[in-house]
């Protein structure tokens, strides 16, 4: 055999073996992480756009995507608050992986999370105000439980880009889950940890070029009273969407 083709058929062989060790490599991320998507199924999930149009007692989320994005020194460069959100919709897909991003479970074996929190008490609790209802995010099941049906939207935060914004992210304490610290502590930790969750959102909004702006001024009292808030705070909200351009 002439030593150039056999040089050629060495190169197709390593290739191969690095797509190879590449697939499988991704589909044991996945797994790790309690995912097993069918790749049809994710297809079908990445185009669907459910929690824009009805409002479900309940709702499974689909696998958020934890692979890829922009590496992190460019998400970093790239980070910024933008006001200018478009009110195009976002996918369910999308709605996981912001979720996911914010404060989702990233070592299953332990239930720990992509956003630290004092003594990992976990207690930042993600709101979801969408164009069909308000929703609690459950991070251990990746899954959303129904607050209260309608549009709520510019409720979720006084200034004007939240009447346009497809999702609004209400961020508030549960002080149930901070037991062991007294009063100041909890407002301090709770305080501290909500800056995590919200940066991880502004990081994955550089990474996918969507706006981001989190805000102080919202009306705590009113939101707490709309979401039903026992023994907790509302702290932060965030809205989310594509770059108005
Ligand atoms: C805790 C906090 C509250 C904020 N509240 C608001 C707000 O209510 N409305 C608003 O338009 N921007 C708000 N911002 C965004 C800041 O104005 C913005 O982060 C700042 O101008 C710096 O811009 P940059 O994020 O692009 O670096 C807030 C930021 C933080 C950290």
């Amino acid at each position: 055999m002439d030593k150039g083709k056999l040089v050629y058929q060495l190169l197709c062989a390593a290739l191969l073996v690095v797509v190879g060790v590449l697939v499988w490599s991704n589909k044991q991320k996945s797994e790790e992480l309690g995912n097993t998507p069918v790749s049809a199924d994710v297809d079908k999930r990445q185009t669907s756009y459910i929690l824009e149009t009805v409002s479900k007692d309940s709702f499974d989320l689909p696998y958020p995507k934890v692979v890829g994005g922009m590496p992190l020194q460019e998400a970093l460069s790239a980070r910024s608050t933008n006001r200018n959100i478009s009110n195009k919709p976002l996918s369910d897909q999308q709605i996981s992986d912001i979720l996911w991003a914010a404060n989702g479970v990233n070592r299953k074996d332990s239930n720990m999370r992509t956003a630290p929190s004092a003594r990992n008490c976990q207690e930042i609790e993600i709101y979801v105000f969408l164009k069909s209802g308000i929703y609690k995010y459950d991070a251990l099941r990746n899954f959303l439980f129904l607050i209260k049906a309608g549009d709520h939207r510019r409720e979720a935060g006084k200034n004007a880009f939240f009447k346009d914004a497809p999702l609004a992210l209400v961020y508030a304490v549960d002080f149930e889950k901070m037991s062991e610290y007294d009063q100041e502590a909890k407002a301090f930790y709770s305080a501290t940890d909500v800056g995590f969750v919200s940066q991880n959102v502004y990081l994955y909004c550089a990474s996918n070029k969507l706006a981001t702006c989190v805000c102080g001024f919202i009306d705590r009292e009113s939101i707490a009273l709309r979401i039903g808030l026992q023994n907790g705070k509302v702290l932060l909200s965030q809205p989310v969407g594509y770059i108005n351009e």
